[in-house]
């Protein structure tokens, strides 16, 4: 059988891979130039890609051996699913192992946000500290008593609950389907109504699936419901936001500040509007980027795609 990686994995993939199949490996730009993928994907049986890559209908359409795509993500919003399943093309993905660290630094950019550790940072950097101490200076926001607003409440959602009642944060949360009461209880969170989540949270952050009903669900509109000292975490999908509207309610102050790991398109550039801005964090979508996180990904990446060509059960199937 012959697979198609979209870009290489660690080595120890690499070498079970290389025992079971014949290989193509995408070396050159990231993400693989549409044109090569539809060349290329012609006679596979599997594909591994990544979030950044676009497997829509007509990659999966030129693709006439195809059986399993292996996708080294929990997102899998980047590949057209009826498409898909039109064909009989079996998806896997890779959640659960990804839920701590996406969790972690969700916590890592709201304390960053709230105590201007990379704001300090970037002034120290740049020469700007001159004077110690002073009763005014660089002063953030206490964490404990504040309000936690949570959109989507799935793994992350409920993995970052557990972190952030460590910090005395009281937490609220919508999602499409709310969890049972008991569940509630035991994680000691409040469902509300999105305009309410809006009303309510002093700190926003994002954990929902994108999709069409979460495209730009927060937009000016959205974010001017939103307290004129909240802020805004994003470490989901980037088109969740609208990031044009975003900027503008920066600048307009209708928000205080944003945290964000995704963006509508990625990479952004040093001249993307909000890298001018101090009351904003950026970080280049690592959420799942710690060492051992990703080598469990890459793990259940080959291993999704090994067992659904073997016709066997994936460990996570979409
Ligand atoms: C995913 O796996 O979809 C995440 O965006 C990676 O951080």
């Amino acid at each position: 059988m012959q697979i198609l990686l979209t870009r290489r994995l660690h080595d120890f993939a690499m070498k079970e891979l290389q025992k079971r199949y014949k290989i193509v490996v995408h070396d050159g730009k990231i993400p693989m130039p549409k044109k090569i993928l539809i060349e290329k994907i012609k006679n596979v049986d599997g594909l591994i890609c990544f979030p950044y890559d676009t497997i829509d209908r007509k990659i999966i359409d030129s693709a006439k051996n195809l059986q399993v795509i292996s996708t080294y993500s929990v997102g899998y919003d980047h590949i057209d699913l009826d498409a898909a399943k039109r064909k009989n093309i079996k998806i896997g993905y890779t959640p659960d192992v990804l839920t701590g660290a996406t969790a972690d630094l969700t916590i890592g950019l709201i304390l960053d946000l709230m105590r201007r550790i990379t704001e300090g940072d970037r002034l120290i950097r740049a020469g700007g500290w001159r004077q110690i101490f002073g009763p005014h200076d660089y002063v953030g926001v206490d964490l404990e008593g504040k309000t936690l607003g949570i959109l989507g409440m799935g793994r992350i959602g409920q993995a970052v609950v557990k972190r952030a009642k460590g910090f005395g944060l009281s937490i609220q949360y919508h999602t499409r389907t709310r969890l049972p009461k008991s569940q509630e209880r035991k994680l000691g969170i409040k469902y509300v109504r999105f305009n309410d989540l809006l009303k309510n949270s002093d700190i926003l952050s994002i954990h929902t699936p994108y999709r069409k009903e979460t495209h730009h669900i927060m937009n000016l509109k959205t974010m001017k419901k939103m307290k004129k000292s909240a802020i805004l975490i994003n470490t989901a999908r980037g088109k969740i936001i609208n990031e044009k509207d975003l900027v503008r309610a920066l600048e307009a102050k209708i928000i205080a500040g944003a945290a964000l790991d995704v963006f509508e398109k990625e990479p952004i550039g040093k001249n993307h509007k909000l890298t001018r801005m101090q009351n904003v964090v950026l970080a280049p979508h690592i959420g799942s980027s710690s060492a051992e996180t990703r080598a469990k990904m890459a793990q259940i990446t080959i291993q999704n795609l090994i067992l659904g060509l073997e016709k066997k059960k994936m460990i996570y199937s979409v």
